[in-house]
């Protein structure tokens, strides 16, 4: 993997939940694992990975400004304790870096409007939102944008959820070389799209586990003791049809044996088959196991880390000022070309 550079961003919106395990930061781990292995002879460029805390993402919405400080520490720990290992790449907060917002500004002002006003986020959110939408609400997709060309990033992996943001981000960058006699500010970025696993609420398998929603016992959070996987799992909602099976219309039981499955390095249907005779709660009770085989040691590692305020500080310090140094020749680029 030489001359790739890869950005992964995540929202530090609150305490990180099984999905975001499964659906982000264990293949983060993965991905530091196969670009930068661990015991490899060759020297680690820590450069070609690069994961940010996008707090300037979350401000789209109102957050409670002490909590989002916390939050970002607590990403940091999170992601640590996941195996985004700092020294194999870098961990940096967006807010960090002004690079993101200066870029942003610049590529505000050659994105056309409607572009914006078509994305399905915008549409939902926007309706959603009862006390009038903001401007940023509008044009965070040009501040993803920004975040992906500032470090000319060769791949960016995204989830169905943000795979039409990634394509307006090409957009974005080939509308950019149209308009000016520059054609090599930004390298245009590989798509690549994801088929993580998609976990789903525990409380309506409807929709996906979220961090955003407002009832706690629908998530299995990174931070969750032995006893409240236990009871989450317990309550989690099932159907009245006796025994396992990877029916796609049992909604609930799929989405408990996807969780299985993925924790498991299991194929659901192999899973189904060991608990085919089995009721739900024994069920239940060999998946709250299997979670917490996972998320308990996690979790400790977390509450390790946050105590270590000071290091995750100097991680985050450290990873902001290499971020600034790739950034910077983008943003002289981009500048020259519009004549700043
Ligand atoms: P949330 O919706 O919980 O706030 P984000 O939107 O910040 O999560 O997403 C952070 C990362 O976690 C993204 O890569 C996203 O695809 C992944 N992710 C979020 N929720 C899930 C889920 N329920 N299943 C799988 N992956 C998820
Ligand atoms: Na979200």
């Amino acid at each position: 993997p030489a001359n790739i550079r890869v950005l992964s961003g995540i929202q530090p919106t609150g305490t990180f939940h099984l999905g975001n395990y499964l659906g982000a930061l264990r293949t983060w781990k993965q991905l530091v694992e196969y670009v930068n292995p661990a015991n490899s002879p060759e020297p680690i460029t820590r450069s070609r990975l690069l994961f940010s805390i996008v707090d300037m993402h979350s401000i789209t919405v109102r957050q409670d400004p002490d909590m989002l400080r916390a939050s970002v520490l607590e990403s940091a720990a999170a992601m640590i304790a996941c195996g985004v290992d700092p020294s194999r790449s870098v961990l940096f907060q967006q807010s960090a870096v002004s690079g993101h917002a200066e870029l942003a500004w610049i590529l505000s002002c050659s994105t056309p409007l409607g572009w914006l006003r078509q994305m399905h986020q915008f549409k939902s959110k926007s309706e959603a939102q009862k006390e009038g939408t903001s401007l940023g609400l509008l044009s965070y997709p040009v501040l993803m944008a920004a975040d992906v060309l500032l470090y000319r990033s060769t791949h960016v992996p995204v989830g169905e959820d943000q795979l039409q943001h990634l394509e307006l981000t090409r957009d974005i960058a080939n509308h950019f070389h149209s308009l000016t006699t520059q054609q090599s500010v930004f390298q245009i970025p590989t798509i690549v799209y994801s088929e993580a696993t998609r976990v789903m609420s525990l409380r309506d398998a409807a929709v996906k586990m979220s961090k955003s929603d407002p009832l706690e016992a629908s998530r299995i959070l990174l931070t969750d003791s032995v006893d409240v996987i236990d009871q989450k799992i317990r309550k989690a909602k099932t159907d009245s049809i006796p025994g396992i099976s990877a029916d796609p219309a049992r909604a609930e039981v799929m989405n408990l044996l996807t969780m299985y499955a993925a924790l498991s390095n299991e194929s659901i249907a192999s899973v189904a088959k060991q608990f085919a005779d089995s009721g739900h709660a024994a069920f239940k009770r060999s998946l709250a196991e299997v979670i917490q085989a996972t998320v308990v040691p996690i979790g400790n590692e977390i509450s390790r880390l946050k105590k270590d305020e000071e290091y995750l500080r100097q991680v985050m310090e450290l990873g902001a000022e290499e971020a600034r140094t790739i950034a910077h020749q983008t943003l002289l680029d981009a500048k020259r070309a519009v004549g700043l």
